[in-house]
């Protein structure tokens, strides 16, 4: 909360860390992470100073793709834990100023939901099957009802049995086979989401990510996309996609407001929507709609002056004019780790892969570059999110193949690695077994060195990753040129490799993306440098400042 706005609107410049849950602690020794686990950690959110944690889908589910396979919403998987403990948590994350924000997958449901095993054991044309999008074949029934591709690659359809065993109709899944898609024409379907969402906000839950928010509505008929033949994975760039953005979504979504703010504080949404044209994607947070939304644009964009300014301008130009705040977004659970992204020469991002096929990481100059990324995202107007571990300058981890277990490794044959690597349960400490992140394993097996990082060898290290980030966030708190009406002024640099802008009153920020120091373009005190030794003059190499222009802040 700041400048005055109610703690209504927390969520304007909250700093949201996202827990997933697998892979943060492990409270019982089984090599997954949990609630137990997560309770147990409660001190270090509030010490890191995050005034939220979003945390991954802890749902009933057969895990195909990490929990994003819902089988009941209103279960906790019992790996994590029960209901009871998800509403202590919540408890306890209140008591220490932490809101939670909880992950919902309204676009499809697990293969195990109730509702799809009804389906199958119905009759085509069933109210059962109503739930999602059967259809028959094409060519007699053995070819797919349209040319739709999966976004995880591979066809988007799967062909079921009927109830004499011979071949009948095809479902369709914009994900895993896994993961049918929901019919959001199904009055039933509304009705469920909406108790759903009742159901969490009465135990607490300060609000929801709504995953793969602009996928819900498909075009009626479900016409081809025109998808070439050697097409792997869906392409959701094009304009009127049939199965994308489609206006009748904002219906939903402003029924889910209705609900969000019928309660004495109301809850909030932040919506993944990673659609290119900007127009359309501050539809979703217009004031009747969703709060925010995920931006993927600031995560997609190379470690280049131009680039990330163009994607900080953008950013703020597309949702100013509805009234919301910006998001700033480095990385997530989907995406390679920002210090091995940043290690490449290309840094920008690209969909659902990782490894070498992109070019060698240098992880030295990924780690100089990340902790400059901290300090300028931190210092932009707006709400910011950590992904468990980027406070801890991890890389992605080398997971071996025999381990990889990502739908898009799967539907690939190994041809994509998949999102595994950023994925490998926390280093709490610097030995031990799974290094402290439980009594026993790890679930993904973490690599050598992997402890090395761990938060016990970074707490109370000044030059560490992890107090850089402490550091950054109380500043944040405290300095009132980085509340959240404070807008950002881009000043004049001195090469085009290096950005400098302030926030009033009397902030200052430099980002020296470039090989050589260059000299403070800006009169003030050096709060604090991503760079840990180096003359206080000058912005080191691939080095960012904070500044104080007035000289008013004792930290
Ligand atoms: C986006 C989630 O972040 C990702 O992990 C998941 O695979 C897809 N949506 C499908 O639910
Ligand atoms: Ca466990």
């Amino acid at each position: 909360m700041s400048d005055g706005a109610s703690p209504e609107a927390w969520w304007r410049d909250a700093v949201i860390y996202q827990v997933y849950i697998q892979s943060f602690a492990d409270g019982n020794a089984d090599c997954i992470g949990d609630i137990a686990g997560l309770r147990s950690r409660i001190g270090y959110l509030a010490e890191l100073g995050v005034d939220a944690v979003w945390i991954t889908p802890w749902f009933d589910s057969p895990l195909r793709d990490e929990g994003y396979d819902v089988s009941d919403h209103r279960a906790v998987h019992p790996r994590y834990g029960s209901v009871e403990e998800a509403k202590d948590l919540i408890t306890e994350c209140h008591a220490a100023g932490i809101r939670v924000v909880l992950d919902i997958v309204p676009n499809h449901t697990s293969s195990d939901h109730p509702w799809f095993v009804a389906a199958l054991r119905s009759a085509p044309g069933s109210p059962e099957r109503s739930r999602y999008h059967f259809r028959p074949g094409r060519d007699g029934g053995d070819s797919p009802p349209n040319d739709w591709l999966s976004v995880f690659g591979g066809p988007a359809w799967t062909q079921v049995d009927d109830s004499d065993g011979n071949p009948g109709e095809w479902y369709l899944h914009l994900f895993d086979a896994s993961q049918p898609d929901l019919h959001w024409d199904s009055p039933e379907v509304r009705r469920e989401f909406e108790g759903i969402l009742q159901f969490w906000f009465g135990l607490g839950v300060d609000g929801f990510r709504v995953d793969a928010a602009p996928a819900l509505v498909k075009v009626p008929g479900l016409p081809d996309m025109g998808y070439s033949k050697d097409a792997f994975r869906a392409d959701l760039t094009r304009a009127d996609h049939p199965h994308r953005d489609r206006d009748e979504v904002h219906e939903i979504y402003r029924d889910w407001r209705r609900i969000a703010d019928s309660y004495d504080v109301p809850r909030m949404f932040v919506a993944e929507a990673g659609l290119d044209d900007v127009a359309r994607l501050a539809r979703y947070v217009r004031p009747d709609e969703l709060h925010t939304t995920l931006n993927l644009r600031y995560l997609e964009s190379a470690w280049t002056a131009d680039s990330m300014r163009t994607a900080i301008d953008t950013s703020i130009a597309v949702t100013a004019p509805v009234g919301a705040p910006t998001t700033w977004v480095l990385s997530n659970h989907d995406v390679e780790r920002v210090v091995t992204r940043y290690g490449r020469a290309d840094s920008r991002r690209y969909p659902g892969v990782s490894g070498p096929d992109l070019g060698p990481v240098d992880e030295e100059l990924g780690r100089r570059r990340a902790r400059s990324a901290a300090l300028l995202t931190l210092a932009l107007p707006g709400s910011v999110y950590i992904y468990q571990g980027d406070e801890l300058g991890l890389a992605d981890a080398d997971v071996p193949a025999r381990a990889r277990r990502d739908p898009i490794w799967i539907r690939s044959g190994g041809l994509r690695l998949g999102r595994d690597g950023a994925r490998v349960p926390l280093p709490w400490t610097p030995a031990g077994a799974s290094y402290g992140f439980g009594r026993d394993g790890a679930w993904l097996p973490q690599p050598d060195g992997w402890g090395d990082q761990a938060v016990s060898v970074q707490e109370g290290d000044m030059s560490s990753f992890l107090e850089l980030y402490r550091t950054a966030l109380r500043l944040r708190r405290l300095l009132p040129g980085l509340r959240v009406a404070s807008k950002l002024r881009w000043r004049d640099a001195p090469r085009d490799d290096v950005l400098v802008f302030t926030r009033a009153p009397g902030f200052g920020c430099v980002v020296n993306f470039g090989p050589t120091p260059v000299p403070v373009p800006l009169a003030g005190l050096v709060l604090l440098s991503s760079a840990v030794t180096g003359a206080r003059d000058e912005v080191p190499p691939y080095g960012a400042i904070w500044l104080d222009l007035d000289g008013q802040t004792t930290v």
